[in-house]
């Protein structure tokens, strides 16, 4: 399931204030998003459990609960964190409401030798509770977490969510590689329970980045490097990504390419009203500014594409262009 649409819709249900009663049907949905979800290092031991939210501290109008328990092993906060998060955009898909619960308690501290490490809050509610605009989102500027190439998903990846919302990584983009690296230097909170959040934060942030990167079809190979120790280095690095084109997006640009060879031809020779024309510049208009189009456009800029590859239709004005042409020739002819 592509979740790249709900990264724009999912918020904080810091109340649940019109929470509707789950149905059979959005219980096998959790569970459905639980047994779904893919960990970031599969040799850690991990397990979730879904209770009534009665049975633990949260008080917010929730319904369900849904605790995860973890084996305290190599990189296991980053570890929930990315499953986590999956499951919070799969909830959100089915309009039910979330919350990433950090303060929230349970007595079953322990489950099968695995250790509580954090809640979701979850309850069925409106689909007018979910975010309308991503500019609703309370964030620091993407300037100030990400630096070089592919600022087109810079723009995404920064609505990930963050206890306190302290929004604790930072990316660089060069030379085809993504380094993610987490900012240590967050001292809303005291130190240690900001380094247990941050590091859940930075494993949401790296599931929402390969969301991101999936939807624009590039391809990617992923190094994590453990973030386990106590530092005082400000910036302590989290997964490096080397990048390249998918196929998705090569085919992707091949047809957008083929596309605008075929309005090309239809304007050269002298008539634009030509079956299917005017369908093709609709689809011209909507990928050119599109997230699909920023981002293979600063593919292009970051040196990601193959040489080979034809990719007018990723110069800066050839769609502008070519639309521009068409219309002129439609006037003309009408007139
Ligand atoms: C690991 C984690 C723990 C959180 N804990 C709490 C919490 O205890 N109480 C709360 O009201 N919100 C909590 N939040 C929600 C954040 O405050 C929220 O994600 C952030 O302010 C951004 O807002 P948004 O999620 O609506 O985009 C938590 C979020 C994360 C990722």
């Amino acid at each position: 399931m592509d979740l790249f649409d709900q990264i724009f819709r999912r918020r904080s249900q810091h109340r649940f204030r019109t929470p509707e009663k789950m149905t059979e049907d959005d219980l096998r949905s959790v569970r459905k998003a639980v047994l779904s979800a893919v960990p970031l290092d599969p040799s850690i031991k991990t397990e979730t459990k879904i209770v009534p939210a009665s049975e633990t501290s949260c008080k917010l109008g929730a319904e369900y609960c849904i605790l995860f328990y973890s084996e305290k092993k190599g990189d296991w906060l980053r570890n929930v964190g990315y499953i986590g998060e999956q499951i919070d955009l799969f909830l959100t898909a089915g309009n039910i409401g979330t919350l990433w619960y950090g303060f929230g308690k349970t007595k079953e501290k322990k489950r099968n030798g695995l250790d509580f490490v954090i809640m979701i809050a979850v309850s069925k509610i409106p689909a007018s509770c979910f975010r309308a605009s991503p500019s609703d989102a309370k964030r620091k500027p993407s300037e100030k977490t990400w630096s070089g190439d592919l600022d087109a998903i810079a723009d995404v990846v920064r609505l990930s969510p963050s206890a306190v919302n302290t929004q604790p990584w930072y990316t660089e983009c060069k030379n085809g590689t993504l380094r993610v690296f987490r900012n240590t230097k967050n001292l809303i909170m005291p130190a240690g329970v900001t380094d247990y959040f941050n590091r859940i934060d930075v494993g949401i942030y790296l599931l929402i980045l390969e969301i991101c990167l999936s939807h624009a079809g590039l391809s990617y190979e992923r190094r994590l490097f453990a973030d386990t120790e106590k530092t005082n280095d400000a910036k302590v690095p989290a997964a490096f990504y080397e990048l390249s084109a998918g196929e998705e997006q090569i085919k992707r640009i091949n047809g957008y390419e083929n596309v605008m060879l075929d309005v090309s031809r239809a304007l050269d020779s002298g008539d634009p009203t030509e079956d299917g024309i005017s369908e093709k510049i609709a689809r011209l208009e909507a990928y050119y500014g599109s997230f699909e189009w920023k981002v293979d456009f600063q593919s292009d800029e970051a040196g990601i594409l193959p040489g080979n590859l034809k990719r007018g239709v990723l110069s800066e004005d050839g769609v502008y262009d070519l639309t521009d042409r068409y219309r002129s020739a439609v006037g003309e002819q009408e007139r």
